[in-house]
């Protein structure tokens, strides 16, 4: 009896000593080689003492995937090269964290960031490439020609520091360059303590960038089947499921994420938003894109996973079909602004006349509209907040140039072109 009760310990013993052994090999090389008893410590010295300053923050942080990992606050609060260090109750923190202190331990996600729109060219769509290093604009520049290297944005040096501040790069700030060195935020799909998948996967994160005239992605999203569905049952799905095991069980309806990021049944999970793209929508007159073949491909492949390939193909041929009529509707009207300019009629610089800001709208709201719209299923945008203001804003271009051309030779009367 005596014997058996030793042996059984003994077993039992090995076994808990393997099983401690095996599962310290599996977990995640930071997370083994980063906390020493004094960074666990610090968490809690900075979380009893923020829990009286700021409680909310150490509750998101609680929650978070990061926490029972064992990830504390000085993994991202530690100050890296070129980040200020200020000292903070016997700590050395920085107050700022960026993509650079993400990257320490996801640094395949931010090679696929880097590679996207959101990083530099984000930026530089307002800034231009003043703030990047010329090294930066180099790497950037080899994903996106053009995209980088250009001007500050006309538009937003007209409208002055303040309202660039708090309007444009309060979006465009996703691919801001930092002090360490690296370039943007992944916070803005993250948020800063809750690191969450679930939240990056909502429609409405993306739909914080992606609203508006100009680019009503959320709206169209909304009208779309796909967001009717998603809005009615994402109290079922699950939307924690681990990105590397994503399958339509967890997620049978598609939100921004499925469609752009998501490794949905196998298919590769991705930071590189650029990636499925076979257009450039944005653009004035759109052209496709150097990846466009293997961009198509990967999307469709994802349509798949849930529809027939006459679906897809079907849906794909009447989207081609609005980019191409768009792009002629967008021509014929931009030509009657060229045409002005080549008489002498409108002065060089970009927005001083009336009739320049009706040209924007006309292409920069209506015509990405009808495109995006026919993307991404979304009728209303196709058609009324598309074609019919094309349709009415040609009109309303025409009758301008007309009454411009009447006013040359009369002097500043050609002013009189007040088209409301
Ligand atoms: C003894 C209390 C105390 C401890 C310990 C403490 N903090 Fe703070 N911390 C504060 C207070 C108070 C503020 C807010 C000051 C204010 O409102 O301007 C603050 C502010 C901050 C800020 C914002 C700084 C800024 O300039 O915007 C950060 C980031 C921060 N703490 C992180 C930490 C981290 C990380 C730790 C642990 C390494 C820590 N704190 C430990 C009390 C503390
Ligand atoms: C996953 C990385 C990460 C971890 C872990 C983390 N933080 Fe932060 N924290 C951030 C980011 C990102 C910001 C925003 C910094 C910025 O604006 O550049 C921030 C900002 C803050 C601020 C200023 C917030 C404000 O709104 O004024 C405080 C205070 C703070 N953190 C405290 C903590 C404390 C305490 C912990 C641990 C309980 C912690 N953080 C853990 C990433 C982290
Ligand atoms: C010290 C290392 C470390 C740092 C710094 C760090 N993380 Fe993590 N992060 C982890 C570990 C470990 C996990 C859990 C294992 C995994 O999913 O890779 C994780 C998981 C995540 C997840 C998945 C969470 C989920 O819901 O499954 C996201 C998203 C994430 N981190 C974002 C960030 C962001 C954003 C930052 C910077 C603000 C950051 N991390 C900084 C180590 C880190
Ligand atoms: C903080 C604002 C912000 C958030 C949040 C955001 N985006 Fe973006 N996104 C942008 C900006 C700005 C651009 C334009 C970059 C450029 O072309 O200069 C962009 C561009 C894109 C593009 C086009 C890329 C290309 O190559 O033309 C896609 C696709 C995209 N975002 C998808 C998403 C998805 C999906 C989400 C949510 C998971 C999201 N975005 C969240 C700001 C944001
Ligand atoms: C609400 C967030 C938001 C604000 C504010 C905003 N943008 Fe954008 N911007 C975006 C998003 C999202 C896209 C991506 C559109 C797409 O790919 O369909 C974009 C696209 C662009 C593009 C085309 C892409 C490129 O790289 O050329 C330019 C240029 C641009 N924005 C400049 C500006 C300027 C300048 C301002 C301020 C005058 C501004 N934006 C304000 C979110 C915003
Ligand atoms: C445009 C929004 C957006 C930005 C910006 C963003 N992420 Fe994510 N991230 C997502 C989405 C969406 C997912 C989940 C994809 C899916 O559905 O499986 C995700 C997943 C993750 C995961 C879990 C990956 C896995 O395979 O378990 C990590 C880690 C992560 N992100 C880190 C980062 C880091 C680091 C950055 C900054 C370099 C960053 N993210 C920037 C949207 C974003
Ligand atoms: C069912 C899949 C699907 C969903 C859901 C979806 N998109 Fe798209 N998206 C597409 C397709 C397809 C295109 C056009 C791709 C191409 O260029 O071939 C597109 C284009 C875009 C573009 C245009 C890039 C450019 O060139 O101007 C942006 C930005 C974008 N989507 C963001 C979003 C956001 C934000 C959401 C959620 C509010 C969303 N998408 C939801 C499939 C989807
Ligand atoms: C995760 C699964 C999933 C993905 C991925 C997906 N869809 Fe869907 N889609 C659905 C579901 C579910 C419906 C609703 C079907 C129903 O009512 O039976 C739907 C409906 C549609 C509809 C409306 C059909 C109708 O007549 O009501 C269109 C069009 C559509 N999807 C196109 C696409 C395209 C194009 C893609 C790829 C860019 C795509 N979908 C990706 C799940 C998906």
């Amino acid at each position: 009896m005596a014997f058996r009760s030793v042996f059984i310990a003994v077993v039992l013993g090995t076994a808990l000593v393997v099983a401690a052994l095996v599962l310290h090999s599996r977990r995640p090389e930071v997370e083994v080689a980063q906390p020493s008893a004094a960074m666990v410590a610090a968490t809690g010295k900075c979380a009893t003492c923020h829990l009286q300053e700021s409680a909310a923050i150490v509750h998101e942080f609680e929650r978070s995937e990061h926490a029972r990992r064992g990830v504390n606050c000085l993994d991202c609060h530690r100050p890296l090269p070129g980040q200020e260090a200020v000292e903070h109750r016997g700590f050395t923190i920085s107050a700022g964290v960026t993509a650079g202190s993400c990257a320490q331990c996801h640094r395949a996600e931010y090679d696929q960031f880097l590679r996207s729109r959101h990083a530099a060219p984000a930026f530089a769509a307002v800034r231009g490439s003043e703030p990047f290093t010329a090294e930066q604009i180099e790497a950037a520049e080899r994903f996106h020609p053009g995209a980088v290297r250009r001007p500050p944005n006309a538009l937003a040096v007209q409208e002055g520091e303040a309202a660039i501040v708090r309007g444009c790069v309060a979006c465009h700030a996703v691919g801001r360059p930092n002090a360490d060195g690296s370039i943007g935020t992944c916070t803005a799909c993250h948020a800063r303590h809750q690191a969450s998948v679930a939240l990056a996967r909502e429609p409405q994160t993306c739909g914080q960038c992606h609203m508006g005239p100009d680019h009503s992605q959320i709206e169209i999203y909304n009208e779309s089947k796909h967001g009717a569905l998603y809005n009615a049952q994402r109290r079922f799905m699950d939307l924690t499921a681990d990105p590397k095991k994503l399958t339509v069980r967890d997620m049978w309806v598609p939100t921004c994420a499925t469609c752009h990021m998501s490794g949905l049944e196998g298919q590769r999970v991705t930071h590189d938003t650029t990636e499925r793209l076979s257009y450039w929508l944005f653009a004035e007159i759109s052209e496709r894109r150097p990846t466009y073949a293997q961009g198509q491909a990967q999307m469709k492949e994802l349509c798949l996973t849930c529809h027939t390939t006459g679906h897809v193909e079907r849906y794909y041929e009447e989207a081609e079909a609005v980019l191409r009529d768009t792009n002629d509707k967008v021509a014929a009207g931009m030509a009657i602004v060229a045409e002005l300019r080549a008489e002498g009629l409108l002065t060089p610089a970009p927005f001083d006349e009336p009739i320049e800001f009706v040209a924007f709208d006309f292409w920069h709201y209506y015509g990405r509209t009808a495109k995006h719209g026919a993307f991404m299923g979304g009728a209303d945008f196709v058609q009324w907040h598309g074609n019919y203001e094309l349709e009415a804003l040609r009109v309303e271009l025409e009758a301008m140039a007309r009454e411009l051309r009447r006013g040359h030779g009369g002097g500043p009367g050609a002013d009189a072109a007040d088209g409301e």
